[in-house]
This record gives C-alpha cells, structure tokens and sequence, in this order.
C-alpha cells in the first residue's frame, strides 16, 4: 500500500493525483464557478487546484485566497513583476506534489469535463501527454465567436507543425495534461516567454512525447477580455525563431533581433523618403533613420521583447525612451559614422545603412537591457 493511500484511508481524502494549474490576468469573477465546475467534474479523484496569478490588478489572488479558506485543495502562487502564461505554468510544474498536471485557462474556455478522461489516458500510459484540441475532429469553435482569432490559430498551427514537425492538430492549444515529473524534466529548457508552453514541451522533449487528443467544444470566455489577443502573432513568430536558433541565440537577444529587423525596415522607409522624395543629404537621412528607427525599437521592444517589465506609466515611458536613446546614442553615432564613411568611398547606400545598423545594434541591446529595463 502506497503512502498516498494509506493516507487516504486515514484522513479519508483520496490521494493527489491532479494539480490543476490556472495561469490567471485578471480573472477574479471565473475562479469561483470555475473550482466548482473542476470538482464536479473530478468526483472522487485527488486534485488540487493552483492559481498562478501576476498580481492581477482586479484581486484575483485575494479571491484564490478567500476560496482556500474553505477549500485547501486551492492553493495560490502571487507573483509579482512577473508576467506571462508559459512561465506562470513552469512555476505550477514545479510547486505541486501532484503525479500529474495539467494547464487550463481560467475564463471557461476549456470544459473541465475533459479532465477525467485525459488523465485516465496519462495514466493508463495510452499517451504521453492529453491534449484538448479545438481543431481535432469532433471539437468545435462555434461558441467561440472570435473568426479572427480562429483564422489566426489556423495559420499559427499549421506553421507550427511544418517547423517543430509535431503533428498535432491544435499546438497551441492552452489546455493539456501531463505527467508532472515529465513536465519539470522538461522545464530547465523550455523558453518561459509568451502562452505556446505545449508546442514548446513538446518542441523540447528529446524522445518524441505520444500525444492523445480531445475534441474541445472552445467556449466563449465567461467574463473580463482575452489577454493574448494583442502580444499573440508576433510572440508565436518569435517563439519559432527561438524554438529553431534558441540554443546558440538566447531569447531575450532572438526578440531583440526580430524587433531589429523590423527596425531596418522601418530604417529604410524613412531613409527612403527624406533621400528620394525630400532630397535631404546621406548623413542627415541616415540620421533622422536612425532616430525614428530607434524610437519604433524603443516601442516594439517595451511592447513585446520586454513585456514581463514593460514601462507602463507616461513618466516610465518618457524616461525609458529617453535613456534608451541616450543608451543607444554611442551606438548611432558609430552607426551614422561607419555609414557616412563606407557610402563616401563608394558603398552603395543600402549596404552602408546596413553595416551601420548592424554596429548599432549590439550597443542598443547591451546598454538598453541593462539600463532601460533592467532591474534597479
Ligand atoms: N499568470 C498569468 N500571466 N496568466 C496569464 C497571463 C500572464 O501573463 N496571460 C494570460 N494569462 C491567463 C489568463 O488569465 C487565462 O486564464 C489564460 O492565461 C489564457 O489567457 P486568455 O486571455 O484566456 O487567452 P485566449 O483565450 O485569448 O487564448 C487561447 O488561445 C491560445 C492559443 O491561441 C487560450 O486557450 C490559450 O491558452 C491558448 O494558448
Ligand atoms: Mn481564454
């Protein structure tokens, strides 16, 4: 007799066998109805449910916290100056006893009503990991009532498959159940950035993960607003390019990059306008570029590169683009330099916008992560 069920039969409470982890932004009205929904749905298997909340402005930790003074089955992890659905799940892995685990959204998306199932699946070693799929034949995204968002995920999906080789029908699917030693195993080398936490356990595993799926009836969510729709196409993209070059480009540098790029393009725009449509000198358009290009980076960079610390407040913002620019102002001046330099002995402009662009970027991302958004 196990230790779990001798237990069991002394407190007279089943043994934990589910820890169900709800990454909460701001879901205070859902975790109440939500509990409710899991125990119904769970009867006499063991769970407990943890509640990794960012220090959600509207309390939802504190109601976490309200519902464990009756029910210590709930159990709440408050984080703070933490941000993002994929680390909030990691932290869940690694503070629950429970054999196995499983992630679910705390608006109502994801019927509870799977879990007994899905676990049963782990279990009976049918599968590595239970995946509730909202594109699996069977499910269906009628009730979700965002065409957008499924067009998107459509897209997503099929990129995911073609570039991770994991033939799923829904990857990113935020609802899916595992064991939890395999999780923590896994968890040392999954990237913590943005929501696509399965595509990345199952991307990471050395030995392919057999994965079972569950058609999903996707619910429209129960109260408050999603909080992937804005962040959602740009953080996949970069988790791809992480998920293929994350091992010799370490993220945080990988979304800087990705962030760079489209600074060049930006660069190049207002290059173009002041060189061909303004008739402005080369150094000048270079270096009005370089500013407006800048201040684009300062901006994605806050949005997306840097969110988990975004500077939020007008004074935060004013002076996180002003020691930004200051930061990156050694950078510019070698770049308008360097620029300036080849394109007089000949270089064409494109080249020589590019080499100084290239000089420029390394001072940005080693003063600006340091001083902009680095920790004081
Ligand atoms: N702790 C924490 N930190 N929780 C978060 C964060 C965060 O930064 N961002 C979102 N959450 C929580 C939400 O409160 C919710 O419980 C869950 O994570 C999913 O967020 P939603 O805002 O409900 O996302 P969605 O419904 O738009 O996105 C759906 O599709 C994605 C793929 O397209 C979900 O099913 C996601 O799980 C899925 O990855
Ligand atoms: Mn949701």
């Amino acid at each position: 007799m196990s230790d779990a069920t001798r237990s069991a039969m002394t407190t007279g409470t089943p043994p934990l066998e589910l820890a169900i982890i709800l990454p909460t932004l701001n879901e205070r009205e859902n975790l109440a109805p939500l509990v409710a929904r899991i125990d119904e749905a769970l009867g006499t298997t063991g769970w407990e449910v943890l509640v990794v909340d960012d220090d959600s402005a509207d309390g939802t930790s504190d109601e976490a916290r309200r519902l464990a003074l009756s029910d210590p089955r709930i159990r709440v992890i408050q984080r703070i100056g933490r941000r993002g659905l994929s680390g909030a799940a990691i932290e869940g892995f690694c503070a629950t006893a429970a054999p196995h685990v499983a992630v679910m959204d705390a608006d109502h998306q994801h019927d509870p009503g799977l879990l007994v199932a899905m676990l049963a699946a782990v279990k009976g070693g049918e599968a590595d990991v239970a995946v509730a799929s909202r594109f699996a034949e069977g499910a269906s995204t009628q009730g979700w009532g965002r065409p957008d968002r499924e067009r998107l995920s459509g897209i997503a999906n099929a990129l995911a498959r073609k570039l991770t080789g994991v033939a799923l029908s829904d990857p990113m699917s935020g609802y899916f159940l595992l064991r939890s030693d395999t999780a923590r195993r896994l968890a040392p080398r999954l990237s913590g950035i943005g929501f696509k936490i399965l595509l990345d356990l199952l991307a990471t595993a050395d030995a392919p993960l057999r994965v079972k799926e569950f058609p999903l009836n996707f619910a429209a969510r129960r109260a408050g607003e999603s909080k992937l729709d804005r962040a959602i196409a740009l953080d996949f993209l970069a988790g791809l390019y992480d998920k293929s070059f994350g091992r010799i480009i370490p993220t945080r540098f990988a979304l800087f990059g990705t962030v760079g790029a489209l600074g060049v393009l930006v660069h190049m725009a207002i290059l173009y306008v002041f060189l061909a449509v303004a008739g402005t000198n080369f150094s000048w358009s270079q270096a009005l570029a370089t500013f407006g290009a800048m201040t684009f980076n300062f901006w994605l960079n806050n949005f997306l590169t840097y969110r988990d610390r975004r500077l939020k407040t007008a004074r935060q913002v004013l002076f996180g683009w002003a020691s930004f620019v200051a930061a990156c102002s050694i950078g510019a001046f070698a770049n308008v330099a360097v620029a300036t330099t080849l394109y007089e002995r000949g270089l064409h402009e494109v080249l020589a916008a590019l080499v100084g662009i290239g000089i420029g970027s390394v001072w940005n991302f080693a003063l600006s992560s340091r001083f902009v958004w680095g920790r004081y």
